[in-house]
């Protein structure tokens, strides 16, 4: 306990170190999906590797297929062994024009709510990463670490995970641990911590539907050729039924229920979908009849279409009937919904709808299954003890609604399960232009990693 207090305290005095440190990290723009950024991404890995053996941590930057990881390791041997997972690439400023001041210029900005850190990616998942990288270097200053810790840190999360089986499956034994940790998910609110116990996966298709050998007149062919926007608008809005169920066949028979303890708790929070939807400049919850809008974004599966391209879509107007239309849809799946069954059942789905003339292309771009950590285990009780003698408040138990294939990586490749706690907030804009952490979450987001760490390694889960 004394060496917790050590630790709590240097993480209070060394703040404004641990926010430059944070400054230099955003920086570095490390886009993951853009092979113009490649350079910058492999620059990011080399600096936190840098940054993990300065405070003694033993760092290497791993190539894999794609970009890089980080693997660090520290602490003591014997040890409860914990694996951290963090991603350390970032997601495209665009649009530009949109930002206040520039996405890789960090700075820290005074609000009537408190102090906020500005700059792409500071919140997902930088500032996150820095959490607890900051919280083993504030325990390294107090006497060392109380457990055995494993660094990973991913360049490729924004962009799927694509080389994430593979490095998982050539490392296994080292990176195989009792538990781990992720910091890549958000907090109730402001002042109440969450520990995500749910994540929904993902199936990504991309369906090209064609026609015609080449685009037509539409004056010379229109009425007489089949067109393939039509007939992919016809599939898109067949995919929902009037009480917004998804009716690709099989979609609901792998989902589960929730639990009644966590059902019980989220009845209880003063959650209200309205003000929710506000937020956004929107009304009415346009998901399934009879769900609460927390169900629809927690624990319910989903059908959406990211994006339609097809015929001309340049200024003025062209009369052209397109020889091809596509579309990219994403599925949140919950449960035990296989990522698989979906797929192929959806391909079904639009086959049958293609009339003659056409035909389909499906393009997969990465799945992962649903994940839910055990409610009864013996590290979420320690974790919502520690949470709670940070915050003064209980955690809750929340679902999440975003998707981190990692985490069913590490369950079904190494048997881990992996303790989501993460301090952005929903008004964090991830993704967004003008991106921010609340300086209140990095702060309190060490400390509570400090805590979180002791309470691991106090006994043997
Ligand atoms: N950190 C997010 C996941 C997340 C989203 C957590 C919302 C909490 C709330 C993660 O970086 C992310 O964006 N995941 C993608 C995965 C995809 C790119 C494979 C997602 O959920 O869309
Ligand atoms: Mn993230
Ligand atoms: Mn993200």
């Amino acid at each position: 306990m004394a060496q917790l207090d050590a630790a709590l305290a240097k993480i209070d005095s060394n703040l404004d170190a641990a926010l430059a440190r944070l400054f230099a990290l955003v920086a570095i723009p490390s886009i993951s999906t853009d092979p113009a950024f490649a350079g910058e991404v492999d620059r990011t890995a080399e600096w936190l590797a840098a940054d993990l053996r300065s405070l003694g941590f033993e760092a290497a930057v791993r190539p894999t297929t794609g970009h890089p990881m980080v693997v660090a390791k520290a602490g003591r041997a014997g040890a409860p062994h914990l694996l951290f997972y963090g991603h350390y690439d970032v997601q495209p400023p665009d649009p530009l024009e949109l930002w206040e001041s520039p996405p890789f210029e960090p700075r820290l900005v005074e609000t009537p709510e408190g102090k906020q850190i500005l700059g792409r990616g500071v919140s997902d998942d930088k500032g996150q990463l820095m959490t607890f990288i900051e919280a083993c270097r504030a325990f390294q200053e107090s006497g060392g670490l109380p457990c055995s810790v494993t660094i990973l840190l991913e360049g490729e999360e924004e962009t799927g995970s694509p080389s994430l089986p593979g490095f998982l499956a050539e490392h296994r034994a080292e990176l195989k641990a009792e538990l781990a940790l992720a910091c890549d998910t958000g907090m109730w609110d402001r002042r109440t911590p969450a520990i995500s116990v749910m994540l929904r996966g993902l199936v990504l298709e991309e369906v090209v539907v064609r026609g015609a050998a080449r685009d037509l007149h539409s004056g010379m062919f229109g009425g007489a050729a089949i067109n393939p926007i039509h007939v992919l608008a016809l599939i898109i809005a067949d995919l929902h039924d009037e009480n917004g169920r998804v009716a690709v066949p099989g979609f609901y028979e792998d989902v589960t229920e929730l639990p009644e303890e966590i059902a019980e708790q989220w009845r209880k929070l003063p959650f209200n979908g309205r003000h929710f939807l506000e937020e956004v400049g929107l009304s009415v919850p346009a998901g399934e009849t009879g769900r609460s809008v927390l169900e629809m974004i927690w624990s319910r599966p989903t059908c959406d279409v990211n994006g339609i391209i097809g015929g001309y879509t340049g200024k003025g107007s062209k009369t052209v009937l397109p020889a091809e239309a596509r579309a990219k849809f994403s599925f949140r799946l919950v449960g035990a919904q296989d990522p698989e069954k979906i797929a192929a059942s959806f391909r079904s789905f639009v086959k049958a709808r293609l009339p003659a003339d056409c035909e389909a292309e499906f393009v997969s771009h990465g799945a992962s299954r649903a994940q839910q950590l055990p409610v009864a285990s013996a590290a979420l009780s320690k974790a919502r003890k520690a949470l709670r003698e940070e915050w003064g408040k209980d955690a809750v138990l929340a679902g999440c609604g975003g998707s981190i294939p990692i985490v069913g990586a590490f369950k079904r490749d190494l048997g881990m399960d992996t303790l989501m706690v993460g301090f952005a907030l929903d008004d964090d804009r991830i993704h967004s232009p003008n991106e921010k952490y609340e300086l209140s979450s990095f702060h309190k987001g060490m400390r509570s990693w400090a805590r979180i760490l002791a309470a691991l390694a106090a006994e043997r889960t």
